[in-house]
């Protein structure tokens, strides 16, 4: 990442301003939502921007940075900074992920390969979500050369896994990330309210639709099931049939006269989790990729142990961006336990509730080694697709750019707790 990136963002954008040239995406939070909020239809925005519950645990984690606040230090040659970091054996330019996050279709028609394009501009790695709106051998091909990673939910049936897997790693990925806090769904009320679930619509799994095993599956549940009848036909009834033809591999029109579309919601439905999950099932996946497994959604230290003794590579301290379970400890209230707990032996990154630069830098300071991004760049994409999704991240990283030269340090390894103070909560 070049050290000038902050500065060379800032003066772009001001520069733009002389001349009559608006940003693409606000910078602030709020303007930025709002702008999201008004590109998206409702239903697409309520899931996006919704949590679990009453969104206790989203609060928290915004609260949970409110208590942190940082010391700057004067004169000590900041001209040059350097965001790099070193994770895996490999070199990042910043310490920046995108969050892996399903159905973008929801935020923008590029979806997938918006945000693999975004990333790929900024040297960011791409978490293909297992739930995307594109299959990751289309978004790792459209953006060769970029590091990918593959975020896998566990299914109900180990051979979709292993194929599941199996596919990230032959494609390219660099990373397997096995998101543990969605065994099943949260308790949504904004999604509730309006009783819209993308993937009953056919959105958001298309890494199953192009997965041979999972087709398998859906050959096999149409065989063994007696016909069933067509669902009653009304408008929504309408809508929703032509949308799963519209989103099934093949041809629209013999996707509507055919049982697979329906069929593989439903079983999509039935295999996309799987709630008795132990410890021990990590040994599974372990014996089938050699690629770093990361664990996201650890909050507690003894968690941490757990994750280390059964063979984890790295550990996401995560809550899902407060979307799975609700009045949950803040992510970033669970970090530095975890951090002591792990003492470095393996990385441990944070993701729930990043918003600006100054948040990089406290999660960092904490002991994160990196940080995922979600919801922000999601934003982004669904203002401006590509280019708006990458405006959003250019902004982030620009503003920890300058954020961590005003705090007197220049490079990510000067970032430790004591350039923090706790504020009296
Ligand atoms: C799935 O990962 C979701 O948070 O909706």
């Amino acid at each position: 990442m070049a050290a000038s990136i902050g500065r060379d963002t800032q003066s772009s954008i001001y520069r733009g301003g002389a001349v009559g040239r608006k940003p693409l995406v606000p910078a602030s939070w709020d303007a930025l939502e709002a702008a999201a909020r008004a590109s998206m239809s409702a239903d697409a925005f309520a899931y996006v921007a919704g949590s679990a519950g009453r969104e206790k645990t989203t609060d928290a984690n915004a609260a949970a940075f409110d208590a942190w606040q940082i010391v700057p230090r004067m004169l000590r040659d900041v001209g040059s900074r350097d965001l790099s970091i070193d994770l895996f054996g490999r070199n990042y330019p910043s310490p920046v992920i995108a969050a892996p996050v399903g159905v973008l279709e929801l935020a923008h028609p590029e979806a997938d390969l918006g945000i693999a394009r975004a990333t790929a501009i900024l040297g960011i790695p791409y978490v293909a979500s297992n739930q995307a709106s594109i299959a990751l051998e289309e978004t790792f091909a459209a953006t060769p050369g970029a590091s990918h990673w593959f975020q896998l939910y566990w299914s109900s049936s180990d051979d979709l896994v292993e194929s599941l897997v199996g596919r990230a790693e032959k494609a390219g990925a660099e990373a397997i990330v096995i998101t543990l806090d969605t065994h099943m769904l949260g308790w949504r009320p904004r999604d509730l309210d309006v009783a819209y679930l993308p993937f009953a619509h056919g959105l958001g799994i298309a890494q199953y639709t192009s997965d041979p095993v999972f087709r398998r599956l859906v050959a096999d549940r149409i065989a063994s099931t007696a016909p069933s009848s067509t669902p009653r036909i009304n408008v929504t009834v309408l809508r929703t049939l032509l949308d799963m033809s519209r989103h099934y591999p093949g041809s629209f029109w013999s996707n509507l006269r055919s049982k697979e579309p329906r069929t593989a919601v439903d079983v999509f439905l039935e295999v996309f989790s799987r709630s008795s999950l132990t410890w021990k099932n990590l040994d599974f996946v372990r014996s089938r990729t050699k690629l770093p497994i990361l664990l996201k959604g650890i909050q507690h230290p003894d968690d941490a142990e757990l994750a280390i003794k059964h063979g984890a590579d790295g550990i996401i301290v995560s809550n899902h961006g407060g979307r799975q379970l609700d009045r949950a400890i803040a992510s970033l209230d669970a970090l530095p336990a975890i951090v002591a707990k792990v003492n470095e032996r393996v990385p441990v990154l944070f993701d729930s509730g990043i918003r600006s630069g100054s948040d990089i830098l406290i999660a960092l300071a904490l002991g994160a080694t990196a940080v995922l991004v979600g919801r922000p760049w999601v934003y982004g994409l669904a203002i401006g697709g590509t280019a708006g999704a990458e405006a959003v991240l250019r902004n982030l990283l620009a503003e920890l750019d300058l954020n961590l030269g005003l705090s007197g340090n220049t490079r990510i390894s000067d970032l430790t707790p004591d350039i923090l103070d706790r504020v009296a909560r």
